[in-house]
């Protein structure tokens, strides 16, 4: 079953049913065994041939679709780079991740990214690149839409008790994503701490995030977050990394990470996926 990112959108208030739904869900009816099923069925157990069915039980986890075109977010992020990110790197850490998974119960993603670190590195690493970059298309806006969005009340309330002002959240934010302050690859996430009472500036190696028991201080809930990996921005920035972030700004949908921030207070959760 494939839900475009729409309709998850939609479904932010049900954390369970969209989990569920994401899950393959591949029993065939048994009542509409055919002849032909039970002759595949018997093909495969003599002969260890992966019915159709079992191939997708092996795929708990599914690439979800851009919620925009590549060219979208021209012109600071440009569509070689999306396509890329995307079709390649999103969707190696997915096929990765179900081959780590395989056989074993296929956890909700959420419930995955609190053991990740324990798991190992083929969960953490895969796992954490699986969710971190859903999470990040979704964020995202072309710019003129972005234009139109703003911080909710509630997470304005949150960054002027945090940090002062948006501006200097931002500020704060571009400092943090800094190649001298992140080196090598990594996140910057702003996250709402266990308290769910302020709002934490994290950065994050690798493929973790904050929602990973023992990755920061405490276990905490991203609503924003940056990809600083190079292959996020090196086809048109090379090493220009800062100026790859400040043009980020210009791409969040202040709505969503509103919505995020809604969602992580209610639930004391992540945004599940
Ligand atoms: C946040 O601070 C700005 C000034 O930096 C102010 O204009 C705004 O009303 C404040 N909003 C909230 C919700 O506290």
């Amino acid at each position: 079953m494939k839900l475009s990112f729409a309709v998850s959108a939609g479904l932010i208030g049900s954390a369970a049913a969209w989990s569920s739904m994401s899950m393959k869900s591949d029993i065939p009816s048994s009542a509409a065994t055919s002849r032909r099923e039970i002759f595949q069925k018997g093909a495969a157990a003599v002969f260890g041939l992966a019915t159709a069915a079992n191939a997708q039980s092996a795929r708990a986890y599914d690439l979800p679709d851009l919620p925009y075109a590549f060219e979208a977010l021209e012109p600071y992020i440009d569509a070689p780079t999306m396509k890329i990110h995307h079709d390649k790197h999103h969707a190696t850490y997915v096929a990765n991740l179900n081959k780590a998974t395989e056989g074993k119960e296929a956890k909700p993603i959420l419930d995955l990214m609190e053991d990740a670190i324990a798991a190992g590195p083929a969960v953490r690493n895969n796992g954490g690149g699986h969710y971190n970059h859903a999470f990040f298309w979704e964020e995202l806006a072309p710019a003129d839409q972005a234009a139109k969005t703003k911080p909710s009340e509630q997470l304005l309330s949150l960054i002027n008790k945090s940090f002062g002002s948006l501006d200097e959240m931002k500020a704060q934010f571009e400092a943090r994503a800094a190649p001298g302050a992140l080196f090598g690859s990594g996140w910057v996430w702003i996250c709402v701490n266990q308290a769910g009472d302020a709002l934490k500036l994290v950065g994050t190696p690798n493929q973790d995030n904050p929602l990973m028991k023992g990755a920061a201080d405490e276990i905490m809930f991203p609503i924003l977050g940056l990809d600083v990996w190079e292959h996020a921005y090196y086809l048109k920035y090379q090493n220009r990394r800062p100026e790859y972030v400040s043009n980020f700004w210009n791409l969040v949908n202040w709505d969503k990470v509103s919505q995020n921030c809604a969602y992580v207070i209610e639930k004391h959760a992540g945004v599940p996926f």
